[in-house]
């Protein structure tokens, strides 16, 4: 039982109470019940990924969140997802094979990326999960659910005891629109069920069984976030897509109801407490993860993103999905690659071949953007995709417009490495996918131990975020209950290590 205060208390008695996140506060009449970090979001979502918190650190391409990245979230009992995209199937095979043998039992799951441009990719990717029989994926980048997708979810469903479906493999979907939702909180497709019967992958019965769960587990709606984003206000996406959830459960009546978690823009206590006072099941960070030091990503980056304000960041278009005009989010500050990404996919809608782009145009991208002669970089490219998607190197010499695209992608792609590696001399093309809660995070890590690139830690980061967003939870009762709540005790400032393991503990 926690102590009865004065009404009169001062605001750094109250802020010590309230501090004691599991202790009950009186205040005459007004009673505030503890919030724990390990309370927030939902009770469910925790059992079911073995958490300590509602907390999860999104899938990074090209390895950003890296297997040191997913440990750190991990052993302190954040779920935590490697960022598989952009990467070999042997790389990415290499790092579940570590995580089995050096990380066994920790909650760490792998993300699985649409790729519309290379299905056969996206296929052998798949095949490696089920084959290495990893059991939880990020599903990202869906419009339509995919076979491979839809293979790996219904491959070892089980219908229990109880009579209840279980699935082997859990999928958490990382979602931005109300139509795409809808497909991950509906029992797979009956066609794609169809195929995969007709071609032996799964009998009648696992079809039938299919028809009882969700294509997903989890549902992230993530608004403006970095990398591949539809720029959505959260506050408006997420009770759509938690509607949405709701409608779809009156309908399928599923005996575990999809949860949905939010991303996009969470960076600060204030805005984890406003995710879960919506209802989130779970908070997901990225980042903020990237600016950490156990992230795949450069010292330089770091550096980069710790000067990063609100409106550094801009769209670019995206190295995956380029011919197709989708944008990603990426850092604006102290880097060039935003505008020269777009120059290119201007030049790319204007003319048909790069032998059509004006000389003194093309001059200029062959000195200042590729450093390299165009023909160059298409005997490369060529050696690359003869390798990877031989069908992309023959449509490239035979279509000059495909051609330009894959030269063009080979910058997006390039830029992206350039940034990771910290490549020297290349800052100005770096391609740095960023929201605007790395600018956020920075705001409120001002003047603290956190402001130091070399301090930020993902655990330490994460922990905060919990600790901060119960605080503000129950700063937020008691002006809810009439009590003024003062400005200054709005505020959770970043704590180091030991002070945050009391105040969790
Ligand atoms: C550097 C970076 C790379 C990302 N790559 C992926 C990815 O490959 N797959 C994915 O599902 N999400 C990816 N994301 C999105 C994150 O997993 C997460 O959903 C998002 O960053 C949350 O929004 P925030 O950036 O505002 O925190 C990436 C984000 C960043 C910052």
């Amino acid at each position: 039982m926690g102590p009865f205060l004065s009404r009169t208390a001062g605001a750094d008695t109250l802020q010590d109470q309230l501090l004691r996140l599991g202790e009950t506060v009186r205040l005459g009449e007004a009673v505030v019940p503890p919030c724990r970090p390990g309370n927030l979001g939902d009770p469910e979502f925790r059992r079911a990924h073995g958490l300590k918190y509602a907390y999860a650190g999104g899938s990074m391409a090209n390895g950003i969140a890296s297997l040191a990245l997913a440990e750190a979230l991990a052993r302190e009992g954040l779920l935590a997802f490697f960022g598989s995209a952009g990467l070999s199937p042997e790389k990415v095979e290499e790092a579940i094979g570590q995580a089995q043998s050096e990380l066994d039992g920790l909650p760490i799951g792998f993300n699985i990326i649409n790729s519309p441009n290379e299905p056969n990719l996206e296929a052998a990717v798949i095949d490696l999960y089920l084959r290495r029989e990893v059991r939880l994926v990020e599903a990202s980048a869906y419009v339509d659910l995919s076979l491979p997708l839809v293979r790996y979810r219904v491959k070892g469903l089980q219908r229990r005891g109880s009579g209840e479906v279980e699935s082997a493999n859990r999928v958490v979907a990382k979602v931005s629109r109300v139509e795409v939702a809808s497909r991950f909180m509906s029992p797979p497709p009956e066609a794609l069920l169809r195929e995969l019967v007709s071609s032996g992958e799964i009998d009648h019965e696992t079809a039938r069984m299919a028809e009882a769960v969700p294509m997903a587990d989890d549902v992230t709606a993530e608004a403006d976030s970095g990398g591949h984003t539809d720029n959505r206000p959260a506050l408006t996406l997420f009770p759509s897509i938690a509607a949405l959830r709701d409608r779809l459960q009156e309908k399928h009546r599923f005996a575990r109801p999809v949860r949905v978690g939010a991303a996009g823009g969470i960076a600060t206590p204030a805005s984890a407490a406003a995710a879960f006072a919506m209802g989130a099941a779970y908070v997901m960070t990225g980042s903020v993860n990237q600016a950490c030091a156990e992230s795949g990503t450069s010292d330089a980056v770091r550096t980069m993103l710790a000067a990063a304000g609100q409106a550094d960041t801009a769209m670019a278009p995206a190295a995956d999905m380029f011919e197709m005009g989708v944008k990603v989010q990426v850092l604006k500050r102290g880097s060039l690659f935003a505008m020269r990404a777009g120059r290119l996919y201007d030049l790319y809608r204007t003319y048909d071949s790069l032998d059509a782009i004006p000389q003194a145009a093309r001059a200029a991208l062959e000195r200042d953007y590729f450093r390299a002669a165009c023909d160059d970089i298409w005997r490369q490219t060529r050696e690359y995709f003869l390798r990877r998607d031989p069908a992309q190197a023959e449509r490239g010499e035979r279509d000059p417009k495909h051609k330009m695209a894959l030269v063009f992608r080979w910058y997006l792609g390039q830029a992206s490495r350039w940034a990771n590696s910290g490549e020297p001399g290349r800052q100005v093309d770096y391609q740095v996918w960023c929201g605007p809660a790395m600018g956020a995070f920075n705001e409120w890590a001002k003047g603290s131990f956190l402001e130091d690139p070399r301090e930020r830690r993902a655990a330490v980061v994460a922990l905060n975020l919990m600790a901060g967003a119960a605080y503000l939870t129950r700063a937020h009762s008691l002006r809810c209950q009439g009590h003024p709540v003062p400005a200054a005790m709005s505020d959770f400032k970043p704590r180091r290590r030991p002070e945050l393991d009391r105040l969790i503990d």
